[in-house]
């Protein structure tokens, strides 16, 4: 395995993108279908694992975007007076494959995504990442330190924040 991260080019076709598949019904198909078009209409960034030893072939991914939320939904994390309007980014979706679990590319992605998150919030303000996860993600996203918002009344998926002086990457 040579996995190397790069920014998704919607020009270019990817070895095993219509085969991606990470044991979830809804991102398969995102990546299948509507990854390309999203990011060429600049709806979202995506960024890319390949491997080379593979005939770089796609084995993870994650899109980004620009995001707003109501500061009722921090409410439980004590971040002192904020504004009712909260920018942030947003990690919109994440899988690799699974042939490739276990591996720490998932946390590869998800280092990259906030180090991206560090670097907006310096040119145009964001105070961390927002993410919906899915129940079965949320302990990987915890063991990176975002907090699950809203407690016990937390719907299906899960919504989860990472204040900005939290992320450690
Ligand atoms: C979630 C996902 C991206 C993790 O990718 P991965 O490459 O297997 O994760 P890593 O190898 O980097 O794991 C990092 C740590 O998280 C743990 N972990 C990984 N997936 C986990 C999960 N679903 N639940 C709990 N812990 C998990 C690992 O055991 C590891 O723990 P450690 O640091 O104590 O050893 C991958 O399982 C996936 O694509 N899942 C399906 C799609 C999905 O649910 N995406 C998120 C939607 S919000």
């Amino acid at each position: 395995m040579n996995v190397e991260l790069s920014l998704y080019d919607p020009a270019l076709t990817y070895t095993g993108q219509k085969q991606f598949d990470c044991e979830h019904a809804l991102i398969n198909s995102f990546v299948h279908n509507s990854l390309k078009p999203q990011v060429k209409k600049s709806l979202s960034v995506a960024y890319v694992l390949t491997d080379a030893d593979q005939g770089d072939r796609f084995v993870g991914f994650f899109t980004i975007a620009q995001h707003m939320i109501d500061v009722s939904l921090l409410s439980s994390m004590q971040l002192g007076s904020l504004p009712r309007k909260i920018p942030c980014s947003r990690l919109i979706m994440l899988g690799v494959d699974k042939r490739y679990k276990g591996q720490k590319l998932g946390s590869k992605l998800m280092k990259h995504a906030l180090t991206l998150t560090l670097s907006v919030a310096k040119q145009i303000g964001s105070f961390g990442m927002y993410l919906d996860a899915d129940p079965l993600a949320v302990d990987f996203y915890q063991k990176l330190g975002f907090a699950l918002l809203e407690g016990d009344k937390t719907p299906v998926p899960s919504p989860m924040f990472l204040p900005l002086g939290s992320i450690c990457v």
